[in-house]
């Protein structure tokens, strides 16, 4: 196990939502596994006026997301973990002077022996990452000469190319890009690592990851829910920006990527970069037009229970155009990938919440096995994302009696078999991977910068393309039939299940 320096956790914006559901927790299980280190504190700061005990309540003894790790626990218990958490009101706005809130920075490391290692975790809208860190600056708050000062700055990063770029810029004026971790919590889930592993840590798949046995690779993720209290956020973003821009070309990047020299972070992330660089960006508006699809979902009934469509959600313009559900259809251009198309589809209100990727291999180049029974039997790989997290290979065995029908098999590895492994939360994992200063599952600014160039073309277009269309699709549907175009002539969409090895296009309404 790698070492934790004692170290303090400064958190901006923490009144937030994301403190109550992800930090704190993650906090919790950090402390259970013993992986904080023996000195450690968090420091809350907010524009909210609150004492550090109105704090403890809100994070600690009244947090919903908490409650079912710490209710066997005994009052002792849950008072000490409490007291690891403390609170500074920010006042009236984050661009201000520092000097009262380093003056308590000071005083805890002092009180809990901490040293001066800190982590500052930007948890405000993105307007407020660049006033944050030039006041940190400025109050001699990322002052290194003893101790190491990290940033971690949340999503959205960016809401365009321009605006990342200027974003990456104005941080980069108060801290280096090596103090700097851009959080993807796709990054930090087991199975989105696992990648890796199953890539190159494996002799039987990296042979066949090319161009000459992959015909193409179709990556869903598909959420149940539609975009409940958040609708104020996400109609101002979109699918696209939520979760293609970061959490899907990361995955992408993952599957596409070049053998890294070593697990070296910076080896890792320069190979990623060197893939997302690799995405044939799309410039004329025919090619985005036969190639996109955006959609928003409609009201429905689900269960019996009336939804609400898109447009009816809280905080969602009558008449807004933000889609919901986003299918791209792209292909990269390099040596390993040349003409292997890449299929990628997100939408919220689906039939069930899913994320995978499958890696479709050719047909055997020469089939002596003729007839009808070889349609839809080609070779599958698939890598479940969440849940009933897993892989599944398909492939074909003979049915048993004359001649030779071929029907499909599946081989397949949960990691719920893993019993006695317990699997780290995405948050946990980032966290602790920053506290000892790894940023190999933080995106870099290049990273970032790459992903948007390849986005951008296609926000443009469907902002002020000629002729562009916003389909509907009925809630609990595997969106718009018009999706199905998109990957005409070469099969369907895998419609997966809960369950991974459930067969293609079996629905659940849940
Ligand atoms: C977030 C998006 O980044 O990821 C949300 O803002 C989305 O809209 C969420 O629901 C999905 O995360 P997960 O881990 O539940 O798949």
């Amino acid at each position: 196990m790698n070492k934790t320096d004692n170290q303090l956790l400064l958190i901006f914006g923490a009144s937030g939502d994301l403190t109550r559901r992800k930090l704190v927790p993650a906090i919790y299980n950090l402390l259970e596994n013993n992986q904080l280190p023996e000195n450690f504190i968090v420091l809350g700061a907010s524009r909210t006026n609150m004492s550090d005990e109105d704090f403890r309540t809100s994070v600690v003894f009244e947090n919903k997301f908490l409650k079912k790790k710490i209710e066997s626990l005994s009052e002792e218990k849950i008072r000490e973990f409490a007291d690891h958490f403390y609170y500074q009101d920010l006042g009236s706005d984050y661009d201000t002077s520092y000097d009262t809130l380093n003056a308590k920075v000071k005083e805890l490391q002092q009180q809990h022996n901490t040293g001066e290692n800190v982590i500052y975790y930007l948890s405000t809208p993105p307007a407020l990452f660049e006033p944050v860190a030039k006041n940190l600056k400025e109050a001699g708050m990322n002052d290194q000469s003893n101790g190491w000062k990290r940033l971690i700055v949340e999503k959205p990063f960016g809401y365009s190319l321009e605006t990342a770029k200027a974003m990456n810029t104005g941080i980069q004026q108060y801290f280096e890009e090596d103090q700097i971790y851009r959080i993807d919590h796709y990054l930090g889930k087991e199975t989105v690592q696992n990648l890796l592993v199953t890539r190159f840590a494996n002799s039987i798949f990296e042979p066949l990851w090319n161009r000459n046995y992959i015909h193409h690779v179709e990556i869903t993720n598909a959420e149940s829910d539609g975009v409940g209290k958040r609708g104020g956020y996400y109609d101002g973003s979109g699918a696209l920006r939520d979760m293609f821009q970061n959490h899907l070309l990361q995955i992408v990047s993952l599957v596409v990527m070049e053998p890294p020299i070593s697990s070296a972070p910076e080896d890792i992330r320069n190979e990623k970069v060197k893939a997302l660089k690799s995405l044939r960006i799309m410039k004329d508006e025919e090619t985005l037009k036969t190639n996109t699809i955006r959609a928003q979902y409609m009201e429905s009934t689900i269960d019996g229970e009336k939804m609400n469509g898109y447009r009816q959600e809280e905080g969602v313009a009558k008449d807004s155009t933000t889609e919901t559900y986003a299918a791209i259809k792209f292909f990269i251009d390099n040596w390993r990938w040349r003409d292997v198309p890449f299929y990628v589809r997100t939408a919220k209100r689906m039939p069930t919440k899913v994320t995978e990727v499958v890696i479709h291999f050719k047909t055997p180049h020469h089939n002596i096995f003729h007839g009808k029974q070889m349609n839809n039997k080609d070779n599958k790989l698939v890598i479940r994302i969440q849940p009933d997290e897993g892989i599944l290979v398909k492939f074909g065995v003979k049915v048993p009696g004359q001649g030779f029908l071929v029907e499909r098999a599946n081989l397949d590895f949960h990691y719920s078999s893993l019993a006695e492994t317990k699997v780290m939360q995405a948050y946990e994992r980032l966290l602790l991977d920053a506290m000892q200063g790894d940023a190999t599952l933080y995106a870099r600014a290049d990273e970032v910068e790459a992903a948007w160039e390849f986005v951008d073309p296609i926000l443009n277009y469907w902002k002020n393309g000629e002729d562009v269309r916003m389909y509907g699709y009925a809630g609990g549907m595997w969106g718009p039939e018009n999706a199905d175009e998109l990957i005409d002539g070469i099969g369907n969409w895998r419609n997966p299940g809960p369950n991974l090895s459930e067969d293609p296009g079996y629905c659940v309404i849940c």
